[in-house]
């Protein structure tokens, strides 16, 4: 028996309705395998701009250090897009705190679910790729990053910058990660024309040397949005800087029919369950999707990417294999038996985000 210590941090919009689904399936779970989950929680993004003018507070963090995990939702919304701060920098600010650097966005296709992407079946059919993106450096945390007035007008910079160090390490979980499954890592670049690109790409040749049973190889970031559509089979583990990774993790989503069914781990480095003892390896984990305020507060929102999220977080911060397996089965049978949100309809009968729960926790046992 095990007890979970799991923050819940659900932000804003429908990130309440998913998180909340994703407890209800925990704690199935947890019952079903005899664990004890112990949950605290706590306000972030746009909602804790309303109540306490920030979007993260340091007791936030602090409490993220201290529980095992944490289960997050989403930040953001139209309400605070003229914010001073906005909802957004509080899971910027929250990954670089906890040092997750390493975002594991897996998009699989799932057997009968191919009629519900806009790409077509014979492209997609059997997809399973890892997209594995930077989280911590690059685009998005480099100095400088600011915009200031001239005498010819306005300007803005950002910068983007890596380390030989952080390179290293990242691809190293890739190598990882491709080594458990068909042991091939594609890094993903633009070292026709940026230095850090360039950069990454010896780092990634050099850490090859430690994965000879690994097969690597190295596209270009505006190719390789080509080729994820085209042909996505061809792909195992991706492996990429902050910003690439945040856009070609949305284009991978849309074959896997909606972003509302894809989870995401981000984590402080690659778990080594030992047995018998509990990984100690900092997470945060989140469905990739956004807080859709246009479907928000209406029991409408696909909660799979949440639930999902949950069984990483078994699997990954507790090093709870059978446990995260049951959650995934359930959701595969819930899908196999129709059940569908909205998202995933392609225009036939649609289920509620309490409905398509009760029917994963249903199926937990089968
Ligand atoms: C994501 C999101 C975030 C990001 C936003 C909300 C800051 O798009 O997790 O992909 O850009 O990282
Ligand atoms: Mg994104």
């Amino acid at each position: 028996m095990a007890t979970l210590n799991i923050l819940v941090l659900p932000g804003d919009g429908i990130g309440v309705e998913v998180t909340g689904a994703a407890q209800q399936v925990l704690d199935a779970v947890a019952k079903r395998f005899k664990h004890k989950v112990r949950y605290a929680s706590d306000i972030i993004g746009g909602a804790a701009i309303d109540q306490f003018g920030t979007p993260l507070r340091n007791e936030t963090i602090k409490a993220a250090k201290r529980a095992d995990a944490v289960l997050f939702g989403a930040v953001g919304g139209p309400k605070w897009d003229n914010a001073p701060v906005r909802p957004e920098a509080a899971i910027i600010g929250i990954r670089k705190a906890l040092g997750l650097y390493a975002n594991i966005r897996p998009v699989k296709v799932i057997a009968g679910m191919e009629d519900s992407s806009p790409v077509k079946n014979d492209r997609i059919r059997g997809a399973d790729i890892i997209i594995l993106r930077e989280l911590t450096g690059g685009l998005y945390y480099g100095k400088p990053k600011r915009r200031w007035q001239t005498a010819s007008g306005r300007k803005g910079v950002d910068t983007m910058v890596y380390s030989e160090k952080e390179i290293d390490r990242i691809v190293r979980v890739g190598f990882e990660l491709a080594r458990g499954r068909r042991k091939k890592l594609t890094s993903v670049d633009k070292a026709n024309v940026l230095e850090s690109s360039r950069l990454w790409r010896q780092v990634a040749e050099e850490a090859h040397k430690d994965y000879p049973d690994v097969a690597l190889d190295h596209q270009l970031v505006d190719s390789c949005s080509m080729l994820l559509i085209s042909n996505p089979t061809r792909f195992d583990v991706m492996v990429m800087e902050n910003t690439f990774g945040d856009i070609l993790s949305d284009e991978a989503s849309v074959l896997a029919a909606s972003l509302g069914m894809l989870p995401s781990a981000s984590l402080a480095g690659l778990p080594r369950h030992e047995k018998g003892k509990r990984a100690k390896v900092r997470g945060i984990y989140e469905p990739i999707h956004g807080t859709a305020p246009d479907i928000a507060g209406q029991g409408k929102a696909n909660p799979i990417g949440a639930i999902l999220s949950a069984a990483f977080m078994l699997r990954y911060s507790f090093g709870l294999e059978r446990e995260a397996r049951s959650i995934e089965a359930a959701v595969n049978r819930a899908l196999a038996d129709g059940l569908r949100t909205g998202d995933i309809a392609a225009g036939g009968a649609t289920v509620s985000t309490d409905r398509m729960t009760q029917g994963i926790v249903d199926r937990l046992g089968e």
